[in-house]
């Protein structure tokens, strides 16, 4: 089975290197030449554990190329792993999505046999049916009997985990109509011990949003739990340490603290309530779990001043990617944090383990600095990443205000609040 990734981004470089693992053939294309040269030096485009190894394991199964045709000439199905933005209004921003429908139709009229294509990227109901088939299929009218089949098979990889996502997930969506591609998808898989589920394609599309939504409910809902939890005094880790031992209430996913950000969870739930209003229904629920997740970060700040006046006063920031693991930091807790303090006239010096450099692309003037120096030169501490590393740092003598529940910040520190404990 030759499979062509189209998109090598965290979705598209992970699939194709397990792919890869299971033992496929991958063609890697991206429309940032730059992508495919990492590759091709036998790097990962992106930063993700243990994908490295892997990919260095199967170069020979691995190639590039910056051409669409020869990608899809070359493999057996095409898996879509662009980036699907928001629009200013929340709604889904389908341009990469367009782009590459229109590429793999011209691509595909150019082929003798029949071609799968599979969307992975996170793209809201009725997208593969009115937009990317519509469009392969304009793209290649030059050719009158045109033969693709096309499949919805979200990804729900955790960024940090992926790899480890890949290889163990919970479950497998498959949607399409044609019984033959769903076959062979479940196929490709047929080696991952887990349900595979068989869905149109519409509720494979709707399964991955309602998937995210959920997920972020639970934590807007441990937060505004712990934010009344902080108010009375009690540790909302123990309420939901409590709760979880419900057999009906899964205990994961029950972290209060400074609320979700990273590349799906806000985008994601921001199309979905755009996708609800444009059904004509509003969606309450999604809408209150955004805002909790809005306000959440100013919670540390209004705690901050209980024990600090923060003009000119230098706050250390441990922590700036998203969460553990990544060196991601799309919509990062650590940037609204940062602007609301820089604006009340703080001075900053920030540590992260592996996102310094990417946070110096949009805050290019803070000072940044090793974790003793942050310890050290600050007036106060804020912990926004629940990096493992800040659980072994001497915090005595400070004031640590915490979003993430640092045990060892709490037993030393000389003023010590949890954001939700
Ligand atoms: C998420 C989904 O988990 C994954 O299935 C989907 O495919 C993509 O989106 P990811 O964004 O990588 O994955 O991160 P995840 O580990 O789910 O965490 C999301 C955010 O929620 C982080 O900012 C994290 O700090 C926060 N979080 C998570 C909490 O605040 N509390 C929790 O209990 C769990």
């Amino acid at each position: 089975m030759r499979i062509s990734i189209f998109g090598t981004g965290y979705v598209g470089a992970v699939t194709g290197i397990c792919f890869a693992d299971l033992g496929y053939h991958i063609i890697f294309t991206d429309v940032d030449e730059s992508k495919l040269k990492i590759i091709n030096q036998g790097k990962s485009p992106v930063y993700e554990s243990g994908l490295q190894t892997l990919l260095e394991k199967n170069r020979q199964k691995i190639s590039t190329t910056q051409y669409a045709l020869e990608a899809v000439l070359q493999s057996d199905m095409s898996f879509i792993c662009v980036g699907t933005p928001s629009n200013e209004d929340g709604s889904i921003d389908l341009q990469f999505i367009k782009e590459v429908s229109r590429t793999l139709g011209a691509a595909i009229a150019k082929k003798n046999s029949p071609h799968i294509v599979v969307v992975k990227s996170t793209v809201i109901p009725g997208t593969i049916e009115d937009v990317v088939q519509p469009l392969i299929k304009m793209e290649s009218q030059k050719k009158a009997n045109i033969d693709f089949f096309i499949v919805s098979n979200p990804e729900f990889l955790r960024e940090g985990k992926a790899v480890y996502d890949f290889f163990n997930p919970d479950r497998i969506i498959i949607g399409t109509d044609d019984s033959i591609s769903a076959s062979i998808i479940a196929q490709l898989y047929s080696s991952l011990n887990c349900p595979k589920m068989f869905t149109s394609i519409r509720t494979a599309e709707m399964i991955k949003y309602v998937n995210n939504a959920f997920l972020a409910t639970k934590i807007s809902f441990a937060n505004e739990i712990g934010n009344v939890c902080k108010k009375a005094g009690i540790d909302s880790y123990e309420i939901f340490k409590g709760i979880g031992l419900d057999s009906r209430i899964n205990p994961q996913f029950f972290r209060s603290g400074i609320g979700f950000g990273g590349s799906c969870f806000p985008k994601d739930i921001r199309a979905l309530i755009a996708y609800s209003k444009e059904k004509g229904i509003r969606p309450r629920i999604l809408e209150a779990v955004l805002e909790t997740n809005q306000d959440q970060p100013e919670k540390l700040i209004f705690l901050l001043k209980r024990h600090i006046a923060i003009k000119e006063k230098k706050i250390g920031i441990l922590g700036l990617a998203f969460k553990p693991e990544t060196d991601d930091i799309r919509e990062s807790r650590a940037i609204t944090v940062i602007h609301h303090l820089l604006a009340e006239g703080a001075r900053i010096v920030a540590f992260d383990p592996i996102a310094m450099d990417n946070f110096r692309k949009i805050f290019p003037n803070i000072e940044y600095a090793d974790i003793p120096d942050v310890v050290l030169q600050s007036d106060a501490i804020l912990i926004i990443t629940e990096w493992p590393e800040f659980e072994n740092l001497d915090y005595d003598g400070k004031i640590v205000i915490d979003g993430r529940n640092i045990k060892n910040a709490q037993k030393n520190a000389k003023i010590y609040e949890g954001v939700c404990w």
